[in-house]
């Protein structure tokens, strides 16, 4: 499943230059963890048993209604795609039209097919999915340190003002400004590191008999990564329970952290190797670009008499703050 999605890394949005009648731009509707759960017995399997279905008759027929309106929703912008591409972007529904995939009797090439509709949903609801669940967790991360932390917002802005000096009224802090901004880049990567918005990656499996830390995982075994847990090991890291962006920073400026895996796994939030997050260069920009801005419009406070409380839920399979943190938002410039 995840082939398109590595051939298509550069893919921003599954629907570029697409537009529908009708209403259907509130949200493409989702599943819900007790759904999901109708699929958990038997991961290898993409349809639950029989029995599942007649003894939870009632969440296999609320399921099945949510996926069918799921299907009416994304069909109608790909088919819409479908017929009016515009040849200047290709964009990830594009991709998965195009696509074509082996089937089982290619062993020797040839014989190949292209996704069904119901592939190209599950798709593009992943890629939505994916993308809007994670960052926009994150962002609300990043925004309680900021809350709890003046002196690390004000940081934030300092080094905006520094950055912007002769500009200072200047309305939005533009993309081409994000790399001089090497403080607030060290807060996004601290705030990763310490409340990552998955502990864990999606389950992987082995294909063959494999040796991990001195442990025999055999084949077809699956294997799971503790995110949440690696970054905050005391071997690996300093002190690891404080937020110290400092930790991101030589001399002062934002250092080459390796987010890949490639030399070095310190933390993964976004996973690592072939199966890593295919948006997280597109995330790091958004969660720089929305940070940014939103700190040099506003001064975020605590609520009087509120404490931010960073404390964790897990929501399926984000990990969001236990109480939503309140701020006063105060205009910096009128
Ligand atoms: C802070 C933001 C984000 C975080 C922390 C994050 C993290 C992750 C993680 C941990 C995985 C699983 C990797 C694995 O199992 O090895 C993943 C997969 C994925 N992410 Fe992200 N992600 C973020 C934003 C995005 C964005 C913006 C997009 C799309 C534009 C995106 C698209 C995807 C997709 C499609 C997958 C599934 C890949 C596959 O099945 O091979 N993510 N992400």
């Amino acid at each position: 499943m995840s082939l398109a999605l590595r051939v298509f890394r550069a893919a921003s949005f599954p629907l570029s230059g697409v537009s529908v009648d009708g209403d259907v731009a509130s949200g493409t509707p989702s599943l819900t963890t007790s759904h999901r759960s109708l699929f958990k017995s038997d991961q290898s399997k993409t349809q639950p048993s029989t029995v599942t279905k007649f003894l939870l008759r009632r969440k296999w027929k609320e399921f099945l209604e949510l996926r069918k309106s799921q299907e009416n929703v994304i069909l109608r912008y790909v088919n819409a795609r479908s017929k009016e591409t515009t040849g200047d972007v290709l964009c990830y529904v594009d991709t998965l039209l195009n696509l074509e995939i082996p089937t089982e009797e290619d062993k020797e090439g040839g014989k190949k097919r292209k996704l069904s509709e119901s592939e190209i949903v599950s798709l593009c609801s992943e890629f939505l999915n994916a993308a809007t669940d994670p960052t926009a967790t994150s962002m609300q991360w990043i925004l309680a340190i900021m809350v709890k932390y003046p002196e690390i917002q004000r940081k934030v802005y300092d080094e905006m003002k520094s950055v912007l000096a002769g500009e200072e009224e200047r309305e939005e802090i533009r993309e081409e400004d994000l790399g001089k901004l090497s403080y607030l880049k060290a807060v996004i990567l601290e705030c990763l590191r310490r409340h990552p918005p998955g502990h864990y990656l999606s389950y992987h499996k082995v294909t063959h008999d494999t040796v991990l830390g001195g442990f025999l995982v055999p084949r077809q075994g699956t294997i799971n990564f503790m995110v949440g847990e690696m970054g905050r090991d005391p071997k690996i890291w300093e002190d690891p329970l404080t937020f110290k962006p400092e930790r991101f920073l030589e001399n002062g400026e934002a250092y080459d952290f390796d987010m890949t895996g490639t030399r070095e796994i310190k933390m993964m939030p976004f996973g690592a190797g072939r199966r890593m997050c295919p948006g997280y260069a597109l995330s790091l920009l958004h969660l720089e670009y929305y940070v940014a801005n939103l700190v040099w419009k506003f001064e975020w406070k605590c609520v009087e008499g509120e404490e931010v409380d960073l404390s964790e839920k897990q929501q399926f399979i984000t990990m969001v703050m236990k109480n939503p943190f309140k701020a006063n938002i105060y205009p910096r410039r009128k």
